[in-house]
């Protein structure tokens, strides 16, 4: 189960973890796009962590949508309206919630990629976030269906947005400023899948604490 506690440990942690990494997504977004992922993610955590304040008394809905709007208002580049509809999607999700368990967590994941495919008209296999997210999400509900725990399915669900981070270096970017380059796009890393895998791992590790 996730409580009020562990889940302002998770808030807390995936936004230093995005903080510690700015140069990392930086760099993996100068060859193939404009070299800004890191700091746009860092603007907008910043100001999560700055708003968390707020509102660390209040239900985990009206959280998560402080959060969307803290990303959508700061975040700016393709990734802020992308990662700002994740969190009001999630918000949406957890609606009277006290606590999250593992079914909570899959109805997570499914409106976070509702929301991204449709903000983004995006999908799988397209270079983007989503070949980070949607893996993670398939490996969580899988292991969920095989017995297994919340810590076993994050841990599963981090392996498998890892491999759909390397997976992106094989592909040719069809949505966003990647795109532009087409072909010249194999043989690098999505930022934004990087980004993904960096919150999804820092899930993981509080959860394994
Ligand atoms: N249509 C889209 N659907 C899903 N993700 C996208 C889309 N367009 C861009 N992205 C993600 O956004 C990332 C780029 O974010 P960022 O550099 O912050 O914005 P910008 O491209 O405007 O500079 C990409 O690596 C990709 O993962
Ligand atoms: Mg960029």
């Amino acid at each position: 189960m996730i409580d009020k506690n562990i889940f302002l440990r998770i808030i807390n942690n995936l936004s230093d973890s995005i903080i510690e990494n700015k140069e990392l997504l930086n760099e993996l977004d100068r060859p193939i796009g404009d070299s800004d992922h890191g700091s746009n993610m860092v603007r907008g955590f910043t100001e999560v962590k700055k708003k968390l304040e707020n509102v660390k008394e209040s239900d985990f809905s009206t959280i998560l949508k402080t959060i969307a709007m803290a990303l959508i208002s700061t975040v700016g580049g393709a990734s802020g309206p992308l990662y700002g509809t994740s969190f009001l999607k999630a918000s949406g999700a957890v609606v009277g919630k006290e606590e999250l368990d593992e079914k909570d967590i899959i109805a997570v994941y499914e409106a976070v990629i509702d929301g991204i495919k449709y903000r983004g008209k995006s999908d799988k296999g397209q270079k983007t976030m989503l070949d980070a997210i949607i893996p993670a999400y398939e490996a969580f509900k899988a292991c969920v269906e095989n017995g297994g725990d919340l810590k076993k399915a994050s841990d599963e669900a981090q392996k498998a947005a890892a491999e759909g981070v390397e997976y992106t270096k094989t592909i040719i970017a069809i949505k966003g400023r990647a795109s532009f380059l087409g072909e010249r796009s194999i043989g690098h890393a999505d930022p934004g899948a990087t980004s993904s895998y960096i919150i999804l791992k820092s899930i993981a590790s509080v959860l394994n604490e």
